[in-house]
């Protein structure tokens, strides 16, 4: 219990009071909810438009290439969802996370106007305040406290990642990957992903805050993910996203675009990395 660490900045607007990241054995990376409300506070309308909100999210999201946004009700009861998945993940994998990041959502932000769930598949956030098309500079980062890489390994791998922090709001889905040979130290493997909601400016900004915030804490390490309110960077000496060739499956599969192919079963690997940890958590 002492391999692992998740730092997390956090400058919260609204979102004020609880953040949760117990267990990286499975994909939750964490979670931000504004306080829940008591029973006289939470109206049967709101409760009315996250379930639409939640429902139309999961309807949807694997017909717009693993994005979607909506809202729901009126003026005080309004509520605005946003979920996406990351750009690798087949669509099957896609709606199951969709349906672990609600599920997360209930419990721990019970009675909650706005929640921010990261999983490494995939980000759930809704909210009473409209957020579309805004980052935030709240952030967190895991990294396997122990697994410290030779330091001109680790700063090639943190130019890659600065590399991609330029590239990434370029592409057409703002997810981009990247591959970086150190010789006899193996590879190294980056990926970055913006929601598809922000600017490619703000994309940039976001990325940029990211590892701005975090290079300097666990950019020495083999492994690490960061996680953002707009934005995440996953970097890694494993190839751990899916490969891109893969042909597509049928079905679902085939709304994807072609940045979302078949996942090739890699990842467990990443998630066991990810079991044992201890938190140093900065407010
Ligand atoms: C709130 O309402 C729920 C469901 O009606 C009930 O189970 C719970 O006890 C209530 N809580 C309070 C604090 O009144
Ligand atoms: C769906 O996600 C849950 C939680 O991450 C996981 O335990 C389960 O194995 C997944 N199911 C499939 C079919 O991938
Ligand atoms: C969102 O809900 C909170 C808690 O009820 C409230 O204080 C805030 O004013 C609401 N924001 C908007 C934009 O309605
Ligand atoms: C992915 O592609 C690489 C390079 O072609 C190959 O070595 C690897 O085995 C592939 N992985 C999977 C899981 O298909
Ligand atoms: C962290 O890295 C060390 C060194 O490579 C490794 O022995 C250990 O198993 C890793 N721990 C986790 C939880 O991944």
């Amino acid at each position: 219990m002492e391999s692992f660490q998740l730092i997390l900045i956090a400058f919260f607007l609204f979102l004020c009071c609880s953040s949760y990241a117990d267990d990286y054995s499975d994909g939750d990376r964490g979670s931000m909810c504004m306080p829940g409300m008591d029973n006289s506070t939470w109206s049967n309308a709101v409760q009315t438009n996250l379930n639409n909100v939640v429902n139309t999210l999961e309807q949807n999201v694997n017909f717009h290439s693993g994005f979607y946004t909506t809202t729901a009700g009126e003026k005080s009861d309004k509520i605005y969802g946003l979920i996406q998945c990351r750009g690798d993940v087949s669509a099957l994998n896609c709606a199951n996370c969709t349906r672990e990041a609600f599920k997360l959502a209930s419990d721990r932000c019970y009675k909650s106007k706005s929640a921010i769930i990261w999983q490494n598949w995939c980000y759930l956030r809704y909210s009473n305040q409209s957020f579309f098309g805004v980052w935030e500079e709240s952030a967190m980062a895991v990294s396997n406290d122990t697994d410290v890489d030779e330091p001109f390994v680790a700063s090639k791998g943190l130019a890659m990642m600065g590399t991609l922090v330029s590239t990434t709001p370029k592409e057409p889905l703002t997810f981009a990957v990247s591959e970086l040979d150190v010789g006899r130290s193996g590879k190294r493997y980056g990926m970055a992903q913006c929601t598809r909601d922000l600017s490619r400016s703000d994309c940039g900004q976001c990325l940029d805050y990211l590892l701005a915030s975090f290079g300097m804490t666990v950019g020495h390490k083999k492994g690490w993910e960061a996680y953002g309110v707009g934005c995440s960077m996953w970097y890694n000496n494993y190839r751990f996203y899916s490969n891109f060739s893969t042909p597509k499956d049928a079905g679902l599969e085939s709304q994807l675009n072609a940045a979302q192919r078949q996942w090739a079963g890699r990842f467990a690997v990443g998630i066991i990395t990810l079991t044992t940890m201890s938190f140093l958590v900065f407010l």
